[in-house]
């Protein structure tokens, strides 16, 4: 039986974590193909509905990625309003039936290239420990 391979959907903000992953894919180091990366001008412009979104369409795992808190938000706090909507998006996704660690925030700088690929390592081993998401289970239905 072949192993579990957990799909990844990450939005990246431009300015930090999208230049970071750049930066480790141009500086060749090893992280695993499971993300699939999506760029944002900033954490703060992820609605709650792209999230939700992603789960919905078969994501194990939400990674959102922005710039250091406090003041390296090149919007000024867009990085404090995605760590408010990020908190309360795990208590609704508790009471949804998925395991709130499937959703994660993290703060990487442009320079990060070798925090972004061990956030991306670190969150698919946790998610192959986690299973497949229980919508893409069956265990919850997404209408
Ligand atoms: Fe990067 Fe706001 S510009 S988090």
């Amino acid at each position: 039986m072949p192993q579990f391979e957990p799909t990844i959907i990450s939005f990246l903000c431009n300015w930090c974590a999208y230049a970071g992953a750049d930066l480790a894919g141009t500086s060749r180091l090893q992280y695993p193909p499971n993300i699939r990366i999506i760029r944002i001008m900033c954490s703060g412009r992820v609605d709650p509905i792209f999230i939700l979104e992603a789960f919905k369409s078969g994501a194990d795992g939400v990674l959102v990625a922005g710039c250091h808190p406090p003041s390296d938000c090149h919007y000024l706090s867009g990085n404090l309003e995605a760590q408010k909507r990020i908190l309360l998006l795990k208590k609704i996704l508790l009471q949804l039936g998925i395991e709130p660690e499937r959703l994660r925030l993290e703060w990487i700088s442009a320079s990060e290239s070798e925090k972004f690929a061990a956030v991306v390592r670190d969150m698919v081993m946790k998610l192959k420990r986690l299973g497949p998401s229980p919508i893409k289970n069956g265990d919850i239905r997404a209408t």
